[in-house]
């Protein structure tokens, strides 16, 4: 079954487009909407019997998601069991899959390396691609990331968590119907990781796009997302509300129930209550202690702690 693929991110390069910028390419989506279906609901992501392989090894199996106009929705799984492929998938960065595939024509993704073109000062990353028109909106971007001082900086000077905001504004600036946004915190440390959760959730409430957030961390999935969903050999195997009230603590019971119930789905002891180390068999990436095992009022566990722009 061939792919039905629309609003993807590029009529004509939809690698060159995406892979450096990490951003949609509006003039060539614009072209690739799809609306001119009528059964197409307006804004939402629609996956319909999705696989994909990479050498005969079946990663995707099958995969039917809509995540709905506004709806927050993260992506738990195992290292290695499709998560990425399925958000390049929808990025269209990967164009070999089988299935259908319907996505909002604007669209843009945040990676776990902010992708910014290091000779490219951080004004010049964020409106990449647009119009010399546009970087009033590229300057307001900044603004509301809390980089406004950083517009003219190299991003060789920034640090991590900075040139995370950075990477949130450029796509934020596309004004995107859906955020796709892969692991985007993870080489974060914990403290500044904690600050870009209250960030993202006041950049979503404020432009409510559709998100789907790719994530290892239980605890992020619970905190950020409206729904959370994890992948299984190729499947979602749980997809499950979160309605846990806000502001959401980790040690109040919804919570602690629904972190149980997935990392149970993930194949994790819940270590939650004598914080020994995760199971290392969940997922191998050198950060995955902290996500797990974070105690949110210790300092950061790394060298990244942000400038006074991290507030
Ligand atoms: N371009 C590719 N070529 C071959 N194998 C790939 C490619 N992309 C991903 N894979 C494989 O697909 C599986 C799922 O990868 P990925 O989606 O990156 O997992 P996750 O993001 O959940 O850790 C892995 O086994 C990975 O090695
Ligand atoms: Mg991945």
């Amino acid at each position: 079954m061939a792919s039905q693929l629309r609003g993807q991110l590029s009529a004509t390069d939809p690698a060159s487009a995406t892979d450096l910028t990490g951003a949609a390419d509006l003039t060539g989506a614009a072209d690739l909407t799809g609306a001119a279906d009528p059964t197409r609901v307006a804004d939402a992501t629609i996956v319909r019997g999705l696989r994909r392989a990479f050498d005969g090894r079946t990663v995707l199996n099958g995969i039917d998601l809509t995540i709905c106009p506004g709806e927050f929705v993260a992506l738990l799984g195992r290292s290695g069991s499709g998560k990425s492929t399925l958000l390049r998938v929808l990025a269209g960065l990967d164009t070999e899959a089988d299935g259908e595939v319907d996505v909002p024509s604007r669209h843009a993704v945040v990676f776990q390396d902010a992708r910014l073109l290091p000779w490219a000062r951080v004004l010049d990353n964020v409106v990449l691609g647009l119009g010399r028109s546009e970087r009033g909106r590229g300057e307001r971007a900044l603004a509301e990331v809390g980089l406004a001082k950083h517009e003219r900086a190299w991003p060789s000077t920034l640090s991590g968590g900075e040139a995370q905001r950075a990477a949130l504004a450029r796509a934020l600036v596309r004004e995107p119907e859906l955020l796709l946004l892969d692991e985007p915190f993870g080489a974060l440390d914990a403290l500044t990781r904690i600050r870009m959760h209250a960030l993202l959730r006041e950049l979503v409430a404020r432009h409510r796009p559709s998100v789907l957030l790719v994530t290892h961390d239980v605890d992020e999935a619970i905190v950020l997302a409206d729904r959370v969903l994890v992948l299984t050999e190729g499947r979602i195997s749980l997809d499950v509300q979160v309605g846990v009230p806000h502001p959401r603590r980790r040690h109040d019971g919804a919570f602690a129930s629904l972190r149980a119930r997935l990392l149970a789905e993930l194949g994790v002891q819940d270590d939650a209550d004598d914080h020994a180390d995760p199971d290392p068999v969940f997922d191998t990436s050198s950060d995955f202690g902290a996500d797990l095992d974070a105690d949110f009022e210790s300092s950061p566990s790394g060298d990244d702690t942000d400038s006074e722009n991290d507030k």
